[in-house]
């Protein structure tokens, strides 16, 4: 072997290959993600800035970093601001095993969740939602049809009228145990409580062991909702798909219970199942009993993990500001005042101008769906981008609500920025468009009763101030908020 070929190989090793690796991971994804797209488009195509980042995992080794390692979530997006600009809030990427584009703006968001039959809705799974669930369904008639059903039986206001009263003795005594019990996980208390409401609500499920296995199957439903879809056993996703078929049966037999009784016992029950049972349309129809049961399972799904993540951080900011929990108080004592019973009503709700204020800011900061995702159904452009057909869409609704130039010092707790409304487009917690969010005022009822029977009656301290925050699946401190409670 003579010196040159030698220095050769000696040179490709080490320097050649380490090359050749690097630029392989670096532009493989882009390669196999738009060089397609390259030849369907004669050889260019304007994408929005991004990277589709490494090979199997996309970005997704950099979205943990910034949600899980270092805790700073919003810096994913910033990082991606330096790098490529503001442009028009859009970003190319590949997360979650998909060839993606992420929309962070107001406007961008806005294109996306107007044009719900272009970019329908792609997760939570149908499987899982159920198939005519409202959540589930594709947009257009049959969505506006169920949708009507779901919010009438539960975000309408003579539902929440109903709905306040139905709700309030749970949570009160759920706080008067708390007091006795002295230091608690308050994530978990909360989130039996909600529970609790849910079977009322839904079904007049009263605590027992049905509600306890039922909790058992949605605690199943929620792994699968955020695992991967594959449905072979040990997965979560087909557990979970199993909890959905048992969870469907408790209600089913709650259902078919009460096809057979008289309508006198009907009436007094007013639940979510009766009023979706009794409920007609304009020309008379009626929903059948699968859609019944998918529209509240899919309602379980939506509101129980969402509402005990709200109300846990409502407790949360209300140790961390006492200034605000004073006024909270305040405000609330004087509505009690000239009550003879315990329970406020809708109506008094309504009047609570400050506890609503702390509502909207509770769940502005609290960002419990940092994102909501899509699916490109035919290539579109937007501002001369190309949105590629099959591509993700990630909807980053965080970013709206962390950015400053919408919400000044957008990290502080401060109720008081709701004396005015916030700049459109930049308060999209619920999501927007045709899938707006159906449960938006029942969430925020039930948040402002939570508030009004914390603020009148009791006193409470985090036992770590500083544990730190995870932020997925949702956003919640290590801890799960351990507190010591108790009376004023
Ligand atoms: C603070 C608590 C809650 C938050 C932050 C929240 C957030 C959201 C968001 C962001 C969406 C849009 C999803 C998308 O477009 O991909 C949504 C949809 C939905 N939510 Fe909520 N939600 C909450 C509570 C509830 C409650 C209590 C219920 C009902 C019991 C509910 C029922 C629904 C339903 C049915 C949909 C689907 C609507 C449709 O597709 O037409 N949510 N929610
Ligand atoms: C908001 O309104 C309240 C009550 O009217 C007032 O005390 C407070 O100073 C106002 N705050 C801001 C920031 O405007």
């Amino acid at each position: 072997m003579d010196i040159d070929s030698e220095t050769w190989w000696f040179a490709l090793v080490f320097g050649g290959a380490p090359l050749l690796i690097w630029v392989m991971l670096k532009w493989s994804n882009e390669i196999r993600y738009i060089g397609p797209l390259k030849l369907r488009y004669g050889g260019y195509i304007k994408l929005p800035p991004g990277n589709m980042g490494l090979p199997y995992f996309g970005e997704m080794l950099i979205f943990l970093w910034y949600f899980k390692i270092l805790r700073r979530p919003d810096d994913f997006i910033l990082s991606k601001r330096q790098r490529y600009g503001e442009g028009v809030g859009l970003y190319r990427t590949c997360l979650f095993g998909t060839p993606s584009i992420i929309s962070c703006s107001p406007a961008s968001n806005k294109f996306f969740l107007q044009q719900d039959d272009s970019f329908p809705i792609s997760w939570p799974s149908v499987e899982l939602l159920g198939e005519s669930s409202v959540a589930a369904v594709a947009s257009g008639k049959a969505h506006t049809r169920l949708r009507s059903y779901v919010s009438n039986a539960i975000n309408s206001p003579d539902a929440l009228k109903r709905i306040v009263l139905v709700v309030q003795p749970r949570i009160s005594s759920s706080l008067q145990l708390w007091a006795d019990k002295g230091t608690l996980n308050g994530y978990k208390e909360i989130k039996k409580v909600t529970f609790a409401n849910i079977g009322k609500m839904f079904a007049n499920f009263e605590p027992g062991p049905v509600l306890d296995l039922l909790d058992g199957y949605f605690v199943g439903i929620l792994g699968g909702v955020r695992a991967q879809r594959t449905n072979v056993p040990g997965t979560a996703y087909h557990h979970a798909l199993k909890c959905r078929k048992s969870a469907t049966d408790i209600f089913r037999k709650e259902l078919e219970s009460r096809r057979v009784q008289r309508k006198s016992e009907i009436e007094e029950r007013n639940d979510l199942m009766d009023g979706l049972i009794n409920m007609k349309d304009e020309q008379g129809k009626q929903l059948g009993d699968e859609e019944v049961l998918d529209n509240i399972v899919s309602l379980v799904i939506a509101g129980y993990e969402s509402t005990t993540v709200a109300s846990m951080w409502a407790l949360y900011y209300l140790a961390k500001f006492p200034d605000v929990l004073q006024k909270l108080r305040d405000e609330n004592n004087a509505v009690t005042q000239n009550k003879k019973g315990d329970f406020i009503t809708a109506k008094d709700i309504s009047e609570l101008k400050y506890t609503n204020k702390v509502v909207e800011e509770t769940i502005r900061l609290a960002n419990i769906a940092p994102f909501i995702f899509r699916l490109a159904k035919e290539d579109t452009e937007y501002q001369g981008y190309k949105i590629p057909k099959d591509w993700g869409i990630i909807i980053w609704l965080r970013h709206l609500h962390t950015d400053p130039r919408n919400y000044n010092d957008p990290m502080s707790f401060n109720p008081d920025r709701w004396n005015g409304s916030a700049k459109p487009g930049t308060f999209q917690v619920f999501g927007g468009g045709a899938r707006i969010c159906a449960g938006n005022m029942l969430a925020r009822v039930q948040i402002a009763i939570f508030l009004h029977h914390l603020a009148i009656g009791y006193k409470w301290e985090l036992i770590n101030p500083g544990t730190k925050i995870s932020y997925l699946p949702h956003p919640k401190p290590d801890d799960e908020l351990q507190i010591k409670f108790g009376r004023i």
